[in-house]
C-alpha cells in the first residue's frame, strides 16, 4: 500500500459516533484518529463507545472488539499482545507507548487514540516505519567479529560483560521514543533518533563485537549522533522503561575518550 503525507493545512474532521448496545451499563468512549489516503478525503476522529463489561482490560483488547464487532474498517497494527513485538505503539492519551500493556483503567475520560507523532500514515493506526528500519540497518546491528567462534560454538561472556548489555536488549523497536523525541521529529531525515542509537550502542557495548571503532566511525557526524539534547522525552515514553538518552550520553562519552 502506498503511503501518504497528510495535506498541509488539513484539518481533523469530527467522524462518525458508534454507539454503545442498547443496556450497556459500563460504557467508555474511545476517540480513535482515522485517515484513508485512498478515499482522499480529510483525517477525522470516530468514536467508538464499548462496554467495558464485554472487552478485555487493554487498549489493544478494545481496539481488536472494535475491528471485530462494530467496524471491521479500524486499521492497526498488532501481533504478540504482551510487550514484546512492539507492533502496537501508538499514542494513546497523550503518551507514546503499546496498546497491549496500556490498561483502558489508567485512562480518565474519554480514550483518545492516534499514530505514533510526526509519521507518514499508511492508514488510521498504522504509521510507516521506513526511514527508521533504513536507519536502522545503517547501523549493522548484528556482531560483527573476525575472529572465528570457539570450536564449542559458543563465544562467551564473563558475567560483567554480559551485565552490559542490560536495559540495551530488552529494546522492543516500538519506535515510541524516537517518535516523541523533537530532535527527531525536526531532523528524523539525518538524526538516528533514541530507539537506532540505543541499538548501535548494544552492538558497541557487546564485548564479542569487534567493529567497536568501525561503529563509532559511523556515527561520528553533526546529525547521526549530536542532534541528542538530553530533553529525555525518550526514556519518559519508553513502555520498556529504557533510557536511550543514557545509551547515546555513552556513545559520545565513548567519542571523547577516543580523541584523547
Ligand atoms: S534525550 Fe535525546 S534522544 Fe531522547 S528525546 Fe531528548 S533529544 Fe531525543
Ligand atoms: S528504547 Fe524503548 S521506546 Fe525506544 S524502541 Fe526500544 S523499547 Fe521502544
Ligand atoms: S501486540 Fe506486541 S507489543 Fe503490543
Amino acid at each position: 500500500m502506498a503511503t501518504f503525507t497528510l495535506p498541509k493545512n488539513s484539518t481533523i474532521q469530527p467522524g462518525k459516533t458508534h454507539k454503545a448496545e442498547p443496556g450497556a451499563k459500563n460504557v467508555k468512549s474511545f476517540r480513535i484518529y482515522r485517515f484513508d489516503p485512498d478515499s482522499g478525503e480529510n483525517p477525522r476522529t470516530d468514536t467508538y463507545e464499548i462496554d467495558l463489561d464485554t472487552c478485555g482490560p487493554m487498549v489493544l483488547d478494545a481496539l481488536i472488539k472494535i475491528k471485530n464487532e462494530v467496524d471491521s474498517t479500524l486499521t492497526f497494527r498488532r501481533s504478540c499482545r504482551e510487550g514484546i513485538c512492539g507492533s502496537c505503539s501508538m499514542n494513546i492519551d497523550g503518551l507514546n507507548t503499546l496498546a497491549c500493556l496500556k490498561p483502558i483503567e489508567d485512562v480518565t475520560g474519554d480514550v483518545k487514540i492516534s499514530p505514533l507523532p510526526h509519521m507518514p500514515v499508511v492508514k488510521d493506526l498504522v504509521p510507516d516505519l521506513s526511514q527508521l528500519y533504513a536507519q536502522l540497518r545503517s547501523i549493522e546491528p548484528w556482531l560483527k567479529s573476525d575472529t572465528p567462534p570457539p570450536p564449542d560454538g559458543e563465544r562467551r561472556q564473563s558475567k560483567e560483560e554480559r551485565a552490559k548489555l542490560d536495559g540495551l536488549w530488552e529494546c522492543i523497536l516500538c519506535f515510541c521514543c524516537s517518535t516523541a523525541c523533537p530532535s527527531y521529529w525536526w531532523n528524523g531525515d539525518r538524526y538516528l533518533g533514541p530507539a537506532v542509537l540505543l541499538q548501535a550502542y548494544r552492538w558497541i557495548a557487546d564485548s564479542r563485537d569487534e567493529a567497536t571503532g568501525e561503529r563509532l566511525d559511523n556515527l561520528q557526524d553533526p546529525f547521526r549522533l549530536y542532534r541528542c539534547h538530553t530533553i529525555m522525552n525518550c526514556a519518559r515514553t519508553c513502555p520498556k522503561g529504557l533510557n536511550p538518552a543514557a545509551a547515546i550520553g555513552k556513545i559520545k562519552q565513548m567519542m571523547v575518550e577516543r580523541e584523547t
